[in-house]
This record gives C-alpha cells, structure tokens and sequence, in this order.
C-alpha cells in the first residue's frame, strides 16, 4: 500500500473542509479523486506533502501513511522530494531556463553529486515529460517562451527530476487544450509503472480514461470509492451515479 489514509479531518479556523476521511492507494496505480467544486479535493492532495500547513489557521487530525510511516513524522524536506506536486497553472519560473528551472530543486536539496550528474538528472526528467526532443537545442532559453502545453510538461519534468515516489496532480489539464491534455493523460498512464499518481480531476470523463481506482468526494467526505469501471457502471450511492451522469 502506497498511501494509507485514516480518519483525517481539517479544519481552516472553525470550517471543517475534510471529515473523516479513510483511503487507501495502492502502488503503482492512478487514483483518481473526483467531485464538484469545494469538496476537499485540493486540500486532500496538500496534506499528503504537508503543504497545507503553510496555513495558520489549519488543524489536521487523523494518520497519513506513505509505505508504513507516518508522513507527519518524517522529515519535512525529504516528504517534500518523495511526494512531488503538479498544480492547474503551470508555474515555472519564466525567467529562468528551461535546464535551471529543472535542475534548480535539484541543487537547492544537493540531489546531484557532480555537474554531468546533474545534467543527467536534467535531461532524464525532460525525457519522461515527454518535452526533451522540444527543448533540447534550446535549454537556456527562458522557460516564459514555451506554449502553455509546453510549461506543464515543463514543470511535470521539474516535479520528475525528484524521482518521486507519488505524484500528487491537481486539475493538471484544466487549462489545456484537447491536444495536450491527450498527452498529459497518456504520459499519466505511463509514468504509473514507476510511481503512483493521485490525480485531481472534476472531470469524470478524464477519471474514467485514466484512472484505476476512483474515490467520490462531497462535502469533505468520501461518498464512495473503489476500481474505475465499477464506479461508472454500477455506482452504489445515488450521489455518485447523479455526479458521474453530470446531473450533480
Ligand atoms: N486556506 C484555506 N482557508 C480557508 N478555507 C479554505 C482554505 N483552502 C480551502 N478552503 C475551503 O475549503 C473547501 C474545500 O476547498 P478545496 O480543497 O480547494 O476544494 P476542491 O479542490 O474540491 O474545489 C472550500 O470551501 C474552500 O473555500
Ligand atoms: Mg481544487
């Protein structure tokens, strides 16, 4: 089991966002969490690499497992390179090249012993994206002049170059066209042979191409969970059905 989650419950101040949630992800698998606008999906996702303790406010209770140990009892910065995050908006640093704004997280967390390490490491993570044919006569240039498609896969080779075991991807084709995002979901269905992706989506169409296992969340509660092709065909809770037919 990858990701084991029990009884986890936030609250920002005295709103409670997520409410006993139980989940289990296993490895090398895309789970897909789906459901409308402001059930937790987003929150969820940013317990498992501590994220949302950037927030005075927040309370989190409950257990995150990732392969046995407790995610709030490990290294914060070492949680932090295991479980890497894509996020709606591509957010690289336009200023910054296209090799620097891979190989930056590297160097700042000393993950690369020597230059051509480094470079290695670089050029590895823009082939798994999928963009180093696009990128490769042109790594110093800023990572600004790339197309929108472009900067996803850019900060997918970022958040790669990690050699993360999980890989959190929040709504990562919101703001891409069907071209491009066709190619996000078939580099998704790729990448799980060697890491497990925990996928955002309020689009069930796009759970159902790609996922393996589904999880429904309403009102901070997961409604229900379990293999994509059960979830679609026989859904157990009348919310689910009514959410996977767009009558929600
Ligand atoms: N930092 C925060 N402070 C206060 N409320 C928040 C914060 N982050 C999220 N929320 C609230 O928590 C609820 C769930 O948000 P979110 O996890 O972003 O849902 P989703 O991703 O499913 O749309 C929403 O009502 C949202 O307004
Ligand atoms: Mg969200």
């Amino acid at each position: 089991m990858s990701l084991r989650v029990r009884g986890l419950t936030v609250s920002f101040g005295n709103m409670r966002v997520l409410d006993g949630v139980d989940l289990e992800v296993p490895r090398n698998t895309v789970f897909a969490v789906m459901g409308p606008s402001g059930s937790g999906k987003s929150t969820l996702l940013r317990v498992f690499n501590r994220l949302v303790e950037i927030y005075p406010d927040v309370r989190v209770n409950g257990e995150v497992y990732l392969d046995g140990a407790n995610i709030f009892e490990l290294d914060l910065q070492r949680l932090r390179v295991r479980v890497q995050m894509v996020f709606q908006l591509p957010n690289p640093i336009p200023n910054l090249s296209i090799y620097e704004n891979v190989a930056l997280g590297l160097k700042l967390n000393r993950l690369a012993r020597s230059r051509r390490e480094l470079e290695e490491r670089v050029r590895r993570a823009l082939e798994r994206a999928q963009l180093w044919d696009e990128v490769r006569d042109r790594l110093g240039s800023p990572a600004s002049k790339l197309s929108g498609g472009q900067q996803q896969r850019l900060v997918l080779a970022r958040a790669l170059a990690f050699e993360p075991e999980v890989l959190l991807m929040d709504e990562p084709t919101a703001n891409l066209d069907p071209v491009n995002t066709a190619r996000i979901e078939e580099l998704m269905v790729e990448l799980k042979r060697e890491l497990t992706i925990v996928l955002v989506t309020h689009y069930p169409p796009q759970a159902a191409r790609v996922s393996d296992y589904v999880a429904f969340m309403y009102r901070g509660r997961i409604v229900e969970v379990g293999p994509t092709g059960e979830m679609f065909t026989r859904p157990r809770h009348e919310l689910t059905e009514r959410y996977v037919t767009g009558a929600l």
